[in-house]
């Protein structure tokens, strides 16, 4: 058993914060302590994004901010894991920070090479050679379903991985790089795995991959589509909430997918679908195989089957050659689709990928901020109206816990603090009330609304 304290800092999408929920529960198991302050760490995680340059920024940043703490502290051990580890590799190595190098296949062995990195005072590097050739290793399979524990963050909720990697290489995306081909985990091993949640207590379960409804798993005679897992999980008793993150926009598999929804009362009106563009040539560039009268198609029929469900969206304003033009065809999708809230990148080339190798990064950042900010601002307006919709309703929604930075505009008297929870459609909704509410289902009145945030009482 060791004696040492460890400190991991997340970067990046639930994907990456679900490894930092295994790699912090296997350290533990091996000894290590955990404290959030920095100061106190012998050894410092981080676990880092390379999906836009920003990201990656940050983490230099935070490395730089350790080499002075270093300086100071020579016994020191700082860890880069996650997909900039992948991707840099023995870069990483040479400014004389880092001490360990360990990448998004390899976090099962992480144990090992903190290990040997405090013990020996030597260098450890561990990352794929060769990424897309990565086979599935079981190690990692073995990983997942002895440390899934439930994310201690968030009492009550959990992720789950449902599919590794990612096959389908739209042109700007670092992720099929990094995280390496498709691999759809077996049904039984994530059924083991919620089950043993659901007996922690875990309310509400999020299956995750990168494009989750590519789902396909062959057990015996059966095939698993994504429609299918979630009818299994929806099986286990405890279980009340079902979402799943992130679908790519194809047909394959939607009608049934949106079926799920409607047949199964724990699968949450949730969809969280990237249409990324609104124009067909930027669509075609980016190697997205659909058009934006297809991409509406389909959220037609999500709407026919579950009218109610909440639609969210990501895009990607400032793709090469993106003219005004282009532009007013994704302003005029994002009208069209009325989300419930989206996600607006400025692109970012990433090396390596098509887009980078092929493309000029040629649109403005001044242009790249004001298509952001219009898009959220078209945005905002219809979020505000889909929102106001909720005055004077009734909604269940499960408690997360103390609102981060209160809301001024709270006129409850009962003492109680500021809570935050979500509807199972993903709103979230700040009221007064109890802390021990907290990884609890609440049902609030919602008596006020902004665009992203519900206000309500108890
Ligand atoms: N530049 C900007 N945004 C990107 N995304 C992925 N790659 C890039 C990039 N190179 C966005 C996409 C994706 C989300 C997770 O990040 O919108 O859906
Ligand atoms: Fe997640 Fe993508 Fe960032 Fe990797 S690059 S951490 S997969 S968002």
């Amino acid at each position: 058993m060791i004696n040492k304290t460890a400190h991991i800092k997340s970067f990046g999408c639930q994907m990456n914060k679900l490894d930092t929920v295994l790699v912090t529960a296997a350290l533990k198991d091996a000894g290590f302590g955990f404290t959030e302050k920095l100061k106190e760490a012998d050894v410092v995680l981080i676990n880092t994004c390379s999906v836009r340059q920003h990201a990656e920024q940050r983490v230099f940043s935070h490395i730089g901010h350790l080499k002075h703490l270093k300086e100071t502290r020579p016994a020191l051990v700082v860890g880069v894991i996650g997909c900039m580890a992948q991707r840099l590799g023995r870069e990483l190595l040479d400014n004389g920070t880092v001490d360990i190098v360990c990448g998004p296949g390899q976090i099962p062995r992480l144990t090992e090479l903190v290990e040997k990195a405090v013990a020996k005072n030597e260098k450890q590097l561990d990352v794929s050679d060769d990424i897309r050739r990565a086979i599935d290793n079981p190690e990692l399979e073995d990983f997942e379903s002895v440390y899934d524990r439930a994310d201690k963050d968030i009492p009550g909720q959990a992720f789950v991985r449902a599919m590794r990697g990612c096959d389908n290489f739209c042109t700007y995306c670092i992720v099929p790089y990094v995280r390496g081909p498709e691999v759809s985990r077996p049904v039984n091993k994530i059924v083991e795995q919620v089950k043993r949640l659901a007996g922690e207590g875990v309310k509400l379960v999020t299956l995750l991959g990168q494009a989750v409804n590519k789902y396909k798993y062959r057990a015996g005679e059966k095939t698993y589509i994504l429609a299918d897992l979630l009818y299994e999980v929806s099986k286990i008793g405890g279980i009340e909430w079902l979402r799943f993150v992130t679908s790519y926009p194809q047909k394959e598999g939607f009608a049934e997918l949106i079926q799920a929804i409607d047949h199964s009362p724990k699968v949450c009106n949730y969809l969280h679908m990237p249409a990324q563009s609104g124009s067909d040539r930027i669509l075609k560039a980016m190697n997205r195989h659909y058009t934006a009268q297809q991409y509406l198609e389909l959220i037609d029929t999500a709407r026919q089957i579950v009218p109610d469900i909440a639609i969210a969206g990501d895009f990607i304003v400032g793709f090469p050659d993106e003219t005004d033009e282009d532009f007013e065809q994704t302003v005029d999708l994002v009208k069209k689709a009325r989300y419930k809230n989206c996600f607006v990148f400025k692109y970012s080339p990433r090396p390596g990928t098509t887009a980078d190798k092929r493309l000029q990064d040629n649109i403005p950042a001044e242009v790249k901020k004001l298509r952001n900010y219009r898009l959220l601002e078209v945005q905002q307006a219809i979020s505000a109206e889909l929102a106001g919709r909720f005055e004077g309703r009734r909604v269940t929604i499960l408690v997360e816990g103390l609102s981060k930075k209160p809301h001024l505009n709270s006129d409850d008297e009962s003492n109680n603090p500021q809570l935050v929870g979500r509807t199972a459609d993903d709103w979230i909704v700040v009221f007064n009330g109890p802390d021990s509410l907290t990884g609890q289902f609440a049902q609030v009145k919602i008596t006020k609304t902004s665009p992203l945030t519900l206000f309500g009482i108890l």
